[in-house]
Order: structure tokens, then C-alpha cells, then sequence
């Protein structure tokens, strides 16, 4: 049996263990996943319903069969709907289990589609996919593993090439257009739209990436990712245009402390949240407690946020197979800001570092 059938007989002791009736996936990481299809959500419906015991069925429009059919290979029905046709009525002939009670629906699927579905069962309870999906897709393979260990390495391949790239003058939206050209050369394509911060702009976490010109004295955050083939990869460095000031050194050693802290936490076998505290510590030992303004790191995978989440209040265990970012920072709101973030999995031997580009401070 190949892996996505594997797969789907898992989920499937799953949604029996929970007391699901049927599991509907739409375009997103959780279908490629359970059956390989790669899909982008639009206003036509694409579903994989995967009911609780026997075949999974897709539903796809007509003009993805020949695309979707090579990919599914006849291991489950494939129905597809043309432009004139309801969709709706596949839904209703492929899960004629009408009394069912219990559904869980991705995550993702457009809130259109799901308003659609809820008419298709009357009276049914719906919930997320990720309570039955997530405790699955946390646990990555020794396949997967070794696939986020080939992106996380090519993450570290262009962190090199943007180091030697900045200089003063270049912008924001030109570096990141640089990373987005590197990433597509050298792996599959982004994981998300790169982020630049040059100067005070590198206090706001998820800075809008933009116009501003880097300048001499800039702490620069660049966080980017690739992906290779679906598996993602997050890293991010601060780099410093020229000479850090005493502030600027006390700030990224503090930083650099957190992000050795957490993955020591890690390696010695914690919760979540003990490695966001390990974390937190370091940075209020240093006296910027309130300038770590988000969680400590997130689980990544074929999305590049998801379980588990490294915050106050996960009191689950980090266990091997585990990959998940860690990444504390210190935002000086009008001054600047430092990020550092590796990916980290967890084997059955502590916690390795994905990424090993250079984390000390570097002045350019
Ligand atoms: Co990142
Ligand atoms: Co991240």
C-alpha cells in the first residue's frame, strides 16, 4: 500500500477513535497529504471526502481529471462536475451516510464551500480537520525528515547569498526580490513572502517588506523560506550594516542566548511551553521581557505554520519526529529589531538544528 493510502487508513482509526463520521478535505497541505493531489483553492469546488471506514472519493472540477487522474491512479473514485453542474449533488451521492453526526472539515476550506457542505447534512456537528488530522501530521517520517532537512539546508544556501548581497542603498522590496529569485533557483519555490526590516522598521515582527533603502548602522532582519517538494523551510537572521553600538550587541546576545536556551530546553526533552519559557527567560534576564512580543516558535511542515505551537499554555510534550521553528526576538519599537530562527527537530537522540548558517552577530 503506497503512503498516502497508509495515511488515510490512519486517519481513518483516528475519526473512528474520535467518533467522526466523515473527514472533508479541501484544496490545501492536508489533501496533498492524504492523496498527493496539489490543489489551489479557488471558487470551484475540490474535495476529498474521506469517510470513517472503506474509499475516499475526490471531487474535482472537469478540467482537472486528466491532471488529477495521473496523480490518483485509480486507488479511489474520482468524480468530477462540469461548469453547468451542481457540485453539490457529487457531495451528496459520494457521502450518502446522510445521518451522519460528526464531520470534520479542513481547516482551510473556503467559508463558501463549507456553507454549501452544512446544507448537504442537516443537523450534523462540524469541526476542524486539525483535531484529528494534526495528531498525524505532527510526527514526520524519516522521508519527510529527510525532505526538511534538504530545505532547511538550501535555506541556509540563500541566507549566504542575501549576507553578501546587502548593501547600502538596496532596498527592502530588492532584497526580497532577490530571495524570491534564489529560493526558485535553488529549491522548489518560496514558503512565503520574504520579510525585510531594515532599521526601525525591523521592530515590527511582520513588517510589510518595503521601499526603505538599507543605511549604514541598520540592523537588517531578513526571515525567508523555501519549499522542497511541499516541506518548508524558515530561517531567520538580523544582520548588521556596518558597527552594532553597545545597545544594539547587549540586544542581539540576549536574543542569541533565547534561541540557545529553547533548543537546549528541546534537546534535554520539554513541553512547549518549557521551551518558550527557556526562551522568555533568557531575554527578561536581560531586561527586555516586553519586548518579546509572540511565541517562541511553531511547527512546520507542508505548511509553514502549524502543530505544535512552542507558547505559554502547550503543556505537550515535544517528542521525536517533532519539527518546529524557534525564534525569539527583541522589537525596540522606532529603534530596531533582532530575529533569530532555526528549525529544529526532535530525533530520538535530543534536538537537531536543520539550519546552521551562522547565528553570531555579523557587521557588514
Ligand atoms: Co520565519
Ligand atoms: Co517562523
Amino acid at each position: 500500500m503506497d503512503l498516502n493510502m497508509r495515511r488515510i487508513e490512519k486517519v481513518q482509526d483516528k475519526m473512528r477513535q474520535a467518533g467522526f463520521d466523515y473527514l472533508i478535505l479541501g484544496p490545501s497541505s492536508n489533501m496533498f497529504y492524504f492523496s498527493g493531489l496539489e490543489t489551489t483553492a479557488d471558487e470551484r469546488l475540490q474535495l476529498v471526502i474521506v469517510p470513517a471506514s472503506g474509499q475516499p472519493a475526490a471531487v474535482l472540477p472537469e478540467m482537472y481529471q486528466e491532471k488529477a487522474a495521473a496523480v490518483i491512479g485509480g486507488r479511489f473514485p474520482l468524480l468530477t462536475w462540469s461548469d453547468q453542474q451542481d457540485p453539490l449533488e457529487l457531495v451528496k451521492n459520494t457521502a450518502p451516510q446522510r445521518s451522519a453526526r460528526r464531520i470534520a472539515v479542513d481547516d482551510t476550506l473556503r467559508a463558501a464551500h463549507f456553507l454549501g457542505i452544512m446544507e448537504v447534512f442537516p443537523g450534523c456537528a462540524f469541526e476542524p480537520a486539525s483535531r484529528v488530522v494534526d495528531t498525524l501530521r505532527v510526527f514526520k517520517d524519516d522521508q519527510e525528515l529527510a525532505l526538511m532537512a534538504r530545505s532547511g539546508d538550501l535555506a541556509d544556501q540563500v541566507m549566504e547569498k542575501v549576507q553578501a548581497e546587502i548593501r547600502p542603498g538596496l532596498s527592502e522590496k530588492e532584497l526580497a526580490l532577490f530571495i524570491e529569485i534564489t529560493f526558485k533557483q535553488l529549491s522548489d519555490d518560496i514558503s512565503f513572502k520574504p520579510i525585510v526590516a531594515s532599521g526601525p522598521h525591523g521592530a515590527s515582527p511582520h513588517h510589510s517588506t518595503g521601499s526603505r533603502k538599507f543605511m549604514q548602522g541598520d540592523f537588517i532582519v531578513v526571515d525567508c523560506g523555501g519549499t522542497v517538494n511541499g516541506y518548508c523551510s524558515d530561517i531567520t537572521r538580523t544582520f548588521c550594516l556596518g558597527k552594532a553600538t553597545g545597545e544594539m550587541k547587549k540586544v542581539y546576545q540576549a536574543v542569541l542566548d533565547a534561541n540557545e536556551k529553547a533548543f537546549e530546553a528541546v534537546d534535554n526533552g520539554c513541553t512547549a511551553e518549557k521551551a518558550d519559557a527557556a526562551a522568555r527567560e533568557a531575554i527578561t534576564g536581560a531586561g527586555y521581557g516586553p519586548y518579546f512580543i509572540h511565541r517562541t516558535g511553531h511547527g512546520i511542515g507542508l505548511d509553514v505554520h502549524e502543530a505544535p505551537y512552542l507558547v505559554e499554555g502547550n503543556g505537550a510534550a515535544l517528542l521525536p519526529g517533532m519539527v518546529f521553528s524557534i525564534e525569539p526576538g527583541i522589537y525596540l519599537p522606532g529603534n530596531f529589531g533582532v530575529r533569530i530562527e532555526d528549525v529544529v527537530a526532535v530525533t530520538g537522540n535530543g534536538a537537531r538544528r536543520l539550519n546552521s548558517f551562522n547565528r553570531d552577530l555579523v557587521e557588514l
